[in-house]
């Protein structure tokens, strides 16, 4: 570990107490200056260290940023945040970042994260408002061993992955997901999630699946648009969190769901969709690449197909689309309220 890593790892251990800076030059055997140096880095990242003469330097607890070597202290992951967290204070999209990094041969488990993002991509070609220090941002690197007509089944496990995380974050309130990957709460969008994929014929090179999380985010805070639409943890509980755990029970639950996928075991992750599953019985309107479909959701089957059945009694089975649920008393076409962004 660098020297840095070991001063933070010494001063996590002591929490809220003083730590001196000859115990620190002591044990990583290194002047007390080469010691403040790294201090000051850390101060620079973010970290909240103080310092005083004859008392050395105290670590206040973990900053509320997405720093990397935050994501790795206690992370109970094999590979996800494991290998290489690629931290940016600002980046136009994480998804795209990370599709270069997969380009250029990084590994599965690899992460992009950012704070900010200024061109943060949705689903259907939307943006994804991405505000400074509030929300979660981050896409995650995939190499899985599927073939590539299993690819729909990975944005449904990531949302059992991260409602099964989120579960505990927002207490009694009824957390949902709209198929295929909207993350819902109190029936406004709490997240999504956006996976590219990269195949070639029957084989993937690599998935990027990117997830967006609004965490902290003020209601005044959502464009006007999103307000009726939106909502965050903050909003929802009353309670602002540390987004660093949020995030490590996430990449933790990825890694469950993920690795059921693997072993062709999908059963277990449309089990736990079942808890979630806002959409099963619903009138929704439907729109897939080949147009929209008005109809009641009977099911969604082993595959993760959702099966619908249109107002003229016809049966589709259907991989991916945009659901917008229809309110019970507006049960016809052309009157639904969309619950789409
Ligand atoms: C949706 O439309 O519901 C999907 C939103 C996905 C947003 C995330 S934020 C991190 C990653 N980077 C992006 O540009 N998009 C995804």
């Amino acid at each position: 570990m660098s020297i840095k890593g070991t001063i933070l790892t010494e001063l996590r251990k002591h929490t809220g107490d003083w730590v001196s800076g000859e115990l620190l030059s002591d044990t990583l055997n290194v002047t007390r200056s080469a010691v403040w140096k790294q201090i000051k880095i850390l101060r620079e990242e973010g970290y909240p260290i103080e310092s005083l003469p004859k008392k050395g330097y105290r670590f206040l607890g973990p900053p509320d940023l997405l720093l990397p070597e935050e994501i790795t202290a206690g992370l109970k992951t094999k590979v996800f945040g494991q290998k290489q967290n690629f931290y940016f204070k600002e980046i136009g999209s994480t998804n795209m970042e990370a599709r270069h990094l997969a380009e250029m041969g990084y590994p599965e488990g690899t992460i992009v994260l950012a704070e900010k993002q200024t061109e943060g991509r949705g689903r259907r070609g939307r943006s994804w408002y991405s505000p400074s220090g509030e929300g979660i941002y981050v896409s995650l690197l995939l190499r899985p061993k599927i073939v590539s007509n299993e690819a729909p089944k990975i944005p449904l496990v990531t949302a059992v992955a991260v409602a099964a995380a989120l579960k505990s974050w927002i207490e009694n309130l009824p957390l949902q997901i709209k198929w295929p990957n909207d993350i819902l709460v109190n029936g406004k969008k709490l997240g999504g999630i956006l996976a590219e994929v990269s195949t070639d014929m029957e084989v993937i090179n690599y998935v990027i699946v990117g997830i967006g999380l609004n965490v902290n985010t003020p209601g005044e805070s959502f464009p006007p648009e999103l307000r009726e639409i939106a909502t965050s943890i903050l909003i929802a509980t009353g309670k602002s969190c540390l987004r660093i755990r949020i995030l490590q029970n996430i990449l933790e639950s990825f890694e469950k769901y993920y690795s059921f996928l693997q072993e062709g075991n999908f059963g277990r992750v449309l089990q736990k969709l079942d808890e979630f599953s806002v959409i099963k019985g619903a009138s929704v309107r439907l729109d897939t690449a080949k147009g929209s479909i008005t109809g009641k959701v009977l099911d969604i089957d082993d595959d993760g197909f959702l099966i619908v059945r249109d107002y003229n009694g016809t049966i589709h089975r259907v991989l991916s689309g945009d659901v917008s649920i229809i309110p019970p008393e507006e049960n016809h076409p052309g009157t639904m309220k969309s619950l789409s962004y």
